[in-house]
């Protein structure tokens, strides 16, 4: 497995990886590599003959009161991880070298990008389409793998791909759980024994709400909604409930009927991790 710092190296070797007809895979994270992570790795290593990963932690994706100082970082143990799950090339830019000179073009979103993390996060989504079409740029032609652990981001960078017309086909996953139903999150380490128990209260809720979309005839888009709230501000360790809605998968806006490829999110705060998960449900 090889380790490279700088844009130049990744170029020049992905260049040699396509021009032995080898098909190039990738997956773009933040570290702080957990199962999920790796499942996107295993994944990409399975269905390409070539697989990248970028490990950085982007600063344009988190507002000035968030979490960047002290997300976790830890180089050595991610490059030991992908080693093992079979990656053959890390992207490990610093700062510098993705960020040379202040910024003068960023992405602006609309429509599925205003609504939910949208609007709770203001820029976020911003920062993620921003990093991620750089990400693009320089890995070029591939498969990219995202997790629907975050459902918006992987719409938002659906878009992105769609929109730009970059080369890149971008490839959901499943989400990896813990067997008592909490995604697995590299912010799931800010939690306190007591908060860990209590941050499956978002898997149970979202569990609830497509139970009474498929059992309940009475149910609605509002009735469901305010179920899966009930349900979430009940539990002690919840600080602040920013959303727990029922969309189009979509579009991401509220269905006039409970009908189609409906798509339930949550996000919450426990303690000071901010917590988000969804589940999906046919009709
Ligand atoms: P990060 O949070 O490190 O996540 C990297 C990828 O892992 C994302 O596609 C995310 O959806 C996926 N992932 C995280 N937890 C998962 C889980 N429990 N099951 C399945 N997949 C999971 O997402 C980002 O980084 C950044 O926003 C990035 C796209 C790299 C841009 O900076």
């Amino acid at each position: 497995m090889i380790v490279a710092t700088s844009i130049d190296t990744v170029r020049g070797l992905l260049a040699q990886v396509r021009c032995s007809r080898q098909t190039v895979g990738y997956v773009p994270t933040m570290g702080a590599f957990h199962e999920g992570h790796l499942s996107l790795m295993r994944r990409s290593v399975a269905e390409n003959d070539f697989t990248v990963v970028s490990n950085f932690v982007n600063s344009l994706q988190f507002s000035p009161d968030e979490d960047f100082e002290r997300y976790p970082r830890n180089l050595a143990e991610d490059n030991q991880l992908c080693e093992q799950v079979g990656v053959d090339l890390v992207f490990a830019p610093a700062a510098e070298e993705m960020f040379p000179s202040p910024a003068v073009i960023s992405m602006q979103l609309s429509g599925l990008g205003e609504v939910l993390e949208g609007k709770y996060r203001p820029g976020h989504l911003e920062g993620v389409a921003t990093i991620v079409a750089k990400l693009f740029a320089i890995i070029g032609d591939c498969r990219a793998y995202f997790g629907e652990k975050d459902w918006q981001q992987l719409c938002v960078v659906r878009s992105l791909a769609q929109d730009l017309s970059l080369p890149a086909k971008v490839v959901g996953c499943d989400i990896v759980r813990e067997p008592d139903g909490l995604a697995l999150s590299s912010r799931n380490r800010y939690l306190t024994p007591e908060q860990r128990a209590g941050a499956t209260v978002l898997n149970r809720a979202l569990r609830h709400g497509v139970d009474l979309i498929v059992k309940n005839t009475e149910a609605t888009v509002k009735s469901v909604s305010e179920a899966m709230s009930e349900l979430i501000v009940a539990e002690a360790v919840v600080e602040t409930l920013d959303y727990a809605v029922v969309v189009n998968s979509q579009t991401l806006l509220p269905p006039s009927k409970l009908e189609g490829d409906l798509r339930l999110l949550a996000a919450a705060k426990v303690g000071t991790a901010r917590l988000i998960d969804n589940l999906g449900v046919k009709l």
